[in-house]
């Protein structure tokens, strides 16, 4: 490894949905002694950081994204000693911890909340965006929830209405509120103070509203949140000041990170967020939204770097907690071939490459074929439009013992019914599956620093089966060539000698012919 590696713009960062992952008690949730059982795991894969999704107290309404306590860790987690041992563990194998900050919205069972609640002279009370309803008794104005429903809940009590920009309970906070703000603030410094490297910020730019509470004004849409320009309710000016503030608190200590995730916001103005005095780094959906084709991979990506320009280091992913898995998405049944496709392009990318829990052994999505079976609530709102984001949740495959090793107690999902071929146990003894191969890749990745910090220069401009292009730092230049055909094709690599970092090990100069699937990596040798 190079002296100069910045974890987060040169390693490669993992998502872990903590209910998910591995269950060390068995009472069919996963924690934090299941996290630490599986750092080995991790440090063999080679991943330079884990993102926990939300590790506090949670009523679990949205199944941690609604905090009831932002310094304590669930019991059904564990305890403060385990995230502690969690952290020295890591460490210990070079990988840093990044923390889910959930700071839009608390639990309606945060004690901040349970105060505010009480009267409208309770000191906590501005700490949530209250209005008076309108003389009809009406809700203020007409913003929508993103959950589906109007933003708007009365407290009988008070006679006043609360915003929430998701589930009513998952009130939003005051963030003009100077007590509310200096409480974040030490949020960020309590974990800071726990060794943790960074945070992902979830839905940050939904933090102000308009001060006035303006009406959005209408456009077409199919859901009522989407008949709407929401131009009132996310994406305020005072986020900047804010972000500001984040990252000279940030900036205090070595090498620390915050990445953001934006709502409703695409590519561009996604990058503005992203630079010196903003956030390291914001999250791109429009990539990880293709279908499967190479033009739309590299016309995003593209996209993406020229909005960010020079001012911030790109991130790719294709999956996460939200959204069908990439191997869901685009594999054709059990075949793994694009998802290993998928990989070389997530790993060899210019970007940091974020990867899901299970991607590495292309999990697939659980099928959800009954109401009764859901239990995200956004999945029973929609059903049968949307299903809800069980289906990439459920829990990882460790083996093809009883609940593919994840628990010996039934899981809070059920695992996928093709655990006993799919699992880490059969994949790590299979030089043929996705496992290997994702090792092996990111092995390349790690050894070569073109790969991890190396500008891109697409060598098609226009593809349509296959994508081709150069990785070039300093006087290194890789050439990745990604079949995303299920046929053969001929390549003409560009002149020069090269050498096969990965893939066959045939010609390395003039035509080479591509197999279906095919992932090919070179180095230019002179
Ligand atoms: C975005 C998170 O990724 C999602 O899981 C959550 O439901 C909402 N924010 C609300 O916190």
């Amino acid at each position: 490894m190079k002296k100069d590696f910045l974890w987060w713009r040169d390693g490669i960062i993992y998502q872990i949905y903590p209910r998910s992952f591995a269950d060390s008690n068995d009472d069919g949730i996963g924690d934090l002694p299941g996290i630490i059982s599986k750092l080995d795991y991790l440090q063999a894969l080679g991943v330079d950081a884990i993102w926990l999704s939300p590790i506090y107290p949670s009523p679990d309404v949205d199944f941690g994204y609604d905090v009831a306590d932002y310094c304590e860790i669930d019991p059904k987690f564990g305890t403060m000693q385990d995230f502690e041992a969690l952290v020295k563990g890591a460490k210990k194998r070079n990988i840093h911890i990044i923390l889910d900050l959930v700071l839009n919205h608390t639990s309606d069972q945060h004690p901040w909340f349970l105060e505010a609640k009480k009267s409208q002279n309770n000191p906590y009370h501005d700490w949530y965006l209250w209005q008076d309803p309108k003389p009809n008794g009406e809700p203020p104005n007409n913003w929508e929830s993103w959950f589906g429903g109007p933003a708007w809940e009365l407290d009988p009590d008070l006679g006043q209405y609360y915003y929430h920009m998701f589930h009513k309970e998952q009130p939003d906070l005051n963030w003009r509120n100077p007590d509310v703000r200096a409480a974040m603030l030490d949020v960020f410094h309590f974990w800071l103070k726990k060794g943790v490297d960074g945070f992902r910020l979830d839905v940050f730019n939904a933090y102000f509203k308009d001060p006035e509470f303006k009406d959005n004004p209408s456009q077409f849409g199919i859901r009522a949140f989407d008949r709407q320009k929401h131009i009132y309710d996310v994406s305020q000016p005072e986020m900047f000041p804010l972000l500001e503030e984040i990252r000279t608190m940030m900036d205090k200590r070595k090498d620390t990170f915050v990445v953001g995730e934006t709502f409703l916001a695409d590519p561009q103005q996604t990058a503005q967020y992203c630079g010196d005095g903003k956030l390291n780094a914001a999250f791109n959906f429009d990539f990880a939204q293709n279908r499967w084709h190479p033009k739309r991979f590299l016309q995003s990506a593209l996209r993406w770097y020229q909005s960010l320009g020079d001012s911030a280091w790109p991130n790719n992913f294709l999956s996460n907690h939200d959204m069908r898995r990439a191997a869901s998405r685009y594999c054709l049944g059990e075949d793994d071939r694009r998802a290993k496709v998928a990989a070389a392009m997530l790993l060899t990318f210019k970007g940091t490459p974020f990867m899901y829990y299970g991607e590495e052994i292309g999990l697939r999505d659980i099928p959800i074929r009954n109401i009764s079976e859901v239990k995200d609530r956004v999945g029973k709102t929609y059903w049968p439009l949307f299903t809800g984001r069980d289906g990439c949740r459920a829990p990882m495959h460790w083996n093809d013992q009883i609940h593919a090793g994840f628990s010996s107690a039934e899981p809070w999902l059920p695992v996928h019914a093709n655990y006993p071929k799919r699992n880490v146990d059969q994949q790590i003894t299979d030089p043929e599956s996705l496992l290997i191969f994702c090792k092996h890749i990111i092995q390349v990745r790690k050894e070569e620093p073109v790969l991890q910090r190396g500008d891109f220069i697409p060598l098609v401009k226009d593809p349509r089966h296959f994508l081709a292009f150069l990785r070039t730092y300093q006087d290194d230049q890789v050439l990745v060539v990604l079949n995303f055909s299920s046929r053969e094709l001929i390549y003409d690599i560009p002149e020069g000698t090269w050498v096969s970092l990965f893939g066959e090990d045939e010609p390395n100069h003039g035509l080479i012919s591509l197999a279906p699937y095919d992932v090919r990596l070179f180095k230019k040798v002179e």
